[in-house]
This record gives structure tokens, sequence and C-alpha cells, in this order.
């Protein structure tokens, strides 16, 4: 089966508890591969348009504000099905309706504030990595 790419951020809340290296200890032990890494503080801008398919909710704001108030870490994750994988290991967006031993379960603290990011569709898992990555800082596909 041909190897997939998903994004991952590790969200504000979870590297303010220090919580990012648990993070990509599980990810890495759930047999996903690390392709690009970064850490970096997201703009006001890069976070909307990030979530521009979320404008019009009502917790758009609140996003935006919880998504920009400290750094984020962004990774590129390889695997075979890595888009449902990863999406499945994260859990619920809630984390208290989240499954056991899932990581939002484990890391996240409430339904705003749930740890982890994934794509949600292949489509949007290479729209969201070009949007954080230029081609040169990605590894090519082995
Ligand atoms: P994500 O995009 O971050 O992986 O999360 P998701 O697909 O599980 O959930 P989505 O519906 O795309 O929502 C994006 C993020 O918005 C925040 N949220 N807050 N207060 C609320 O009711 C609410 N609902 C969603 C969460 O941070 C969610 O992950
Ligand atoms: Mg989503």
């Amino acid at each position: 089966m041909a190897a997939q790419r998903t994004l991952c951020i590790v969200k504000p809340d979870a590297v303010e508890k220090r919580r990012s290296g648990a993070i990509l200890q599980c990810i890495e032990e759930s047999g996903f591969k690390l392709v690009a890494l970064k850490m970096t503080h997201l703009s006001r801008g890069e976070a909307e348009g990030f979530y521009e398919v979320h404008r019009q909710r009502p917790f758009f704001g609140e996003l935006v504000e919880f998504m920009t108030r400290s750094p984020v870490v962004i990774a590129v994750l390889e695997r075979d099905e890595a888009v449902t994988a990863w999406r499945d290991a994260m859990g619920a967006t809630d984390p208290a309706k989240a499954a056991a031993g899932t990581i939002r379960k484990q890391f996240g603290a409430n339904v705003g504030e749930n740890a982890t990011h994934g794509s949600d569709s292949l489509d949007n898992a290479r729209r969201e990595i070009a949007y954080f990555f230029a081609g040169t800082e990605v590894s090519p596909t082995a």
C-alpha cells in the first residue's frame, strides 16, 4: 500500500504543558514516520488562513486566540493511510468523548484546547502541508 502524508499540529496547550515530546513519541510509536518538523509561533493571519473553513463558526475567534497564544509544533507524518490513521490516533475533537488511549484523551483539556490537529482528508493534508512547509523542507518520498 502506498504511503500517505498528513499534517499534525501540537497545539499551544500541549506545548505549554511540555507534552510535545511525549506526543511526538506516541506518534512515532504508532507507526508514523516524521518527514518534516518545526516549532513556530503562529501569527493571527497564519492561524486565520489555516482555519479559514471555520471563519463563520461561533468558535472561530476563540480558536484563533488559542492557536496564537504561544508556540506550536508542526509535523508532516507519513505511513499507510496516514490521514485516517492520524485522525484515529488523535480521537474525537472533544477529549471527554475521545476513546481511551487516544492522544486527545491523554493530553487534551477540552473541546477547544484539545492538544493536536489532524488533516481531515487527503486533499486538505496536501493543502495544509504546503501551507506550512516549502517543498525543500519536506523529505522527498522514499
Ligand atoms: P482539528 O481541525 O484541529 O484537527 O480539529 P477537528 O477536525 O477535530 O475539529 P474541527 O471541527 O475542525 O474544529 C477545529 C478546532 O476548533 C476548535 N473547536 N472549538 N468551542 C468549540 O465548540 C469548538 N469546536 C471546535 C478545536 O480546537 C477544534 O480542534
Ligand atoms: Mg478539522
